[in-house]
């Protein structure tokens, strides 16, 4: 049976092909856009980090090069065990099965949160934000990373996947919840459009892949994100 914390979000994508989302993982942001932008608005050496929806743990061996500590909080506990597989060799490293609605830390514990593609969406996350209004120390940040589907392929495909997303609401819902935005574009790099397929067809229903397949040559796409980020 499958361990799935209750309150978790869905996840078809990681939790049915992590294989997949790790060919994902590797094909995002070859250039360090998303880790530089993050180091100059908050860098996170000596600091307590969360990386809250942390999948197969993909992110945390880049915090952990200079953070004091890194937690890891994973609803799915199948994944949580191989993000703990991932990180057994770094001792600054644990690994929770939680949700971001019902933190397994203390009050005022974590510096720097990163939540990448997880929970956060925007309307309905209010139960996690009030639990990171707890668990964040003053001088900490939060760092949200969406998609930006207002342009780019990737943001166009996002649309035509999810034709009722508002991207105008999120941004009215982060903003009014004191967040700033960082727009960011970025790249995803396959080795194969092998590899390209089977990660569309991870993300869209199989139609939708097959026809962005067809319109779009080359194993590169370009990927508008947005990091929300809040400094406390
Ligand atoms: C698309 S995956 C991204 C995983 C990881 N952040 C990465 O970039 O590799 C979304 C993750 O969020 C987790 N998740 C779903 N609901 C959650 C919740 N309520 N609290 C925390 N994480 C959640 C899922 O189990 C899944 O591992």
């Amino acid at each position: 049976m499958v361990d799935i914390a209750p309150g978790a979000v869905p996840s078809p994508n990681i939790w049915n092909s992590p294989q997949v989302y790790e060919i994902e993982n590797r094909a995002v942001d070859p250039d360090g856009a998303i880790e530089a932008a993050l180091r100059r608005l908050r860098p996170w050496a000596g600091a307590t980090v969360l990386d809250l929806g942390c999948g197969t743990g993909f992110h945390l061996p880049m915090f952990a090069r200079e953070a004091a500590r890194v937690v890891g909080v994973e609803p799915h506990a199948r994944l949580a065990a191989a993000a703990r597989a991932r990180v057994r060799d770094l001792p600054n490293v644990t690994v929770r099965v939680g949700t971001a609605q019902a933190l397994p830390l203390p009050d005022a514990s974590v510096d720097v949160v990163h939540a990448r593609w997880a929970y956060f969406f925007g309307p309905g996350c209010e139960p996690g934000l009030a639990e990171l209004d707890r668990v964040v120390r003053r001088g900490g940040a939060v760092f949200v990373i969406d998609n930006d589907a207002t342009r780019s392929t990737f943001g166009g495909w996002f649309r035509r996947g999810l034709p009722s997303y508002d991207p105008a609401a999120v941004e009215r819902f982060w903003t009014r919840r004191g967040y700033q935005r960082e727009p960011l574009m970025i790249r995803w790099v396959f080795g194969s459009r092998a590899d390209l397929a089977a990660v569309l067809k991870i993300e869209f229903p199989a139609a939708l892949a097959e026809t962005f397949l067809r319109e779009h040559d080359g194993l590169e796409v370009d990927y508008a994100i947005n990091i929300w980020w809040r400094a406390r």
